[in-house]
């Protein structure tokens, strides 16, 4: 029995089922968003994920563009879209939430390395060692390799370090290292969710000449700020300001600050007038970026984002690498007649660890991996499997506490795609409801001028 095992995984590949039809059919909704590229975007997404798009972020001439975002904070919605939590060299990961993005129109649109696109991850409970990874796609799942252009990676912690001490040597004398304090300045946490990196670099090197322009953000903050003068640091490099920055994100997120939309919204107060008004003021300042949003609070309240640096398309995983790798158990499940169905799509989870694998399917026989082990025994996990034969679906779950040893055994039973969507959403919410975050329920629109 055991050679025979051995030898299972030889027929494996022919047989992958191809689960893209699943997800097309009951797969996470894509959320569209029309962006002008002429200015710097925030998008609040449905289950509260938050992108940053700069205004030099696409490589186009486009006025406009289309891009779809697919968020996958849950365990259903991760089974729905077929996901997995398993690097493409077989380590298991254990995720804080998967986020895909997409060019609608145009279809092909690159992303400029220089602007990368900024996503912040609502997650529940952020555990060091958590990394950026990127997807690939697979036959039947994706699988991840850790991103290299990675805010949370190796290069980046030695550039926010780098950050750290300029930060000391010259900030720290007027803005406080506890970031959401005002000192001298005001307080800096977040600022990089609302402000441009451009302005960012020309504000620190220059201020007064952006207020005497005038710049009217710059001209704005100097109203509220005056006659105190923040110096000058002509002598900083784009790159040293750049690490300030990145110190200061990094910072926002270890601290937990929830200074937010509101706290940046710079409005000059209505007597004020422009003394020196040249005809047209620098356009960084966009009112409509900062309208105050209702959920924005509550769900501030939750603290905890995981930040990343996006220069490509597709899917992303903010997760760490499973330690528990030597307590591994056999795992096998037997699914009667799984010939009869056109795709098979089946899954072991362990929801409180969010660990997931989309399994390998030889003959009746599916198991997570070529040496049939899956990690964590006396965990509590489950078994679900989804299977579409000429429009009609089947669907199979069982929660169980894994032994050393499991040789299990599923039928699927007929079901509808209603009922199946239902039941994913139902399931959806209570998991929110379990980790927050709350959902958002914008109607995930771009915050036009
Ligand atoms: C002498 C005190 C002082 C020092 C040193 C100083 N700042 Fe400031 N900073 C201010 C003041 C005051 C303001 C408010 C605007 C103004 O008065 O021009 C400000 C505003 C800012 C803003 C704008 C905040 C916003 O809401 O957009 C940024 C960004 C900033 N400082 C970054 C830095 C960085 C980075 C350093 C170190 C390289 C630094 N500052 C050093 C006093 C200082």
């Amino acid at each position: 029995m055991r050679a025979l095992l051995f030898l299972l995984p030889l027929f494996v590949i022919s047989c992958a089922p191809e689960i893209s039809s699943i997800r097309s059919e009951i797969g996470v909704e894509r959320q569209v968003f029309t962006i002008q590229t002429g200015r710097d975007t925030l998008l609040r997404c449905q289950d509260g994920s938050t992108i940053k798009i700069c205004t030099n972020s696409f490589l186009t001439t486009e006025k406009t563009v289309k891009i779809g975002v697919k968020e996958a904070l849950t365990m259903s919605d991760m089974i729905r879209e077929g996901l997995s939590t398993q690097t493409a060299d077989g380590n298991i990961l254990q995720t804080e939430g998967m986020i895909f993005l997409e060019p609608i129109q145009p279809s092909k649109l690159d992303i400029n390395p220089e602007y990368p696109i900024r996503i912040a991850l609502p997650v529940n409970n952020p555990q060091s060692g958590t990394r950026l990874y990127n997807g690939i796609p697979t036959e039947n799942t994706i699988v991840w390799k850790m991103a290299e252009n990675n805010f949370l990676n190796a290069a980046a912690l030695v550039q926010a370090e780098q950050g750290r001490q300029l930060f000391g040597q010259y900030c720290a004398a007027c803005h406080c290292t506890q970031l959401d304090q005002d000192l001298t300045g005001p307080a800096l946490g977040n600022i990089t969710l609302y402000r441009d990196k451009q302005w960012l670099r020309d504000f620190t090197r220059a201020s007064q000449e952006m207020i005497a322009k005038p710049d009217s953000l710059a001209w704005c903050l100097w109203q509220k700020w005056k006659p105190t003068v923040m110096s000058d640091f002509k002598q900083l490099s784009d790159q040293q300001i750049d690490a300030i920055y990145a110190f200061i994100e990094q910072e926002s997120a270890r601290q937990k600050i929830n200074l937010g939309p509101d706290d940046y919204n710079c409005i000059p107060k209505a007597d004020t007038i422009w003394t020196d008004t040249p005809s047209s003021p620098a356009s960084i300042y966009h009112e409509a970026d900062f309208t105050p949003d209702p959920f924005e609070k509550e769900r501030s309240q939750l603290n905890q984002y995981l930040f990343g640096t996006y220069d490509g398309w597709g899917w992303y995983n903010c997760d760490r690498l499973l330690q528990a790798e030597n307590s591994k158990i056999l795992f096998v499940l037997e699914i009667d007649n799984p010939e009869e169905f056109d795709v098979i799509q089946v899954h072991l989870s362990y929801p409180e660890e969010k660990i997931l694998y989309s399994l390998w399917q030889s003959g009746k026989t599916f198991f997570p991996g070529e040496d049939y082990k899956a990690a964590l025994p006396q965990k509590k996990a489950k078994i679900t499997a989804i299977g579409l034969h000429d429009k009609t679906w089947y669907y199979y779950e069982k929660e169980i506490i894994l032994g050393p040893e499991n040789r299990l055994h599923a039928t699927l039973k007929k079901t509808t795609k209603l009922a199946m969507k239902k039941q994913f959403k139902t399931k959806k919410a209570e998991e929110l409801k379990k980790s927050k975050p709350v959902p958002y329920e914008s109607n995930c629109l771009v915050q036009q001028q």
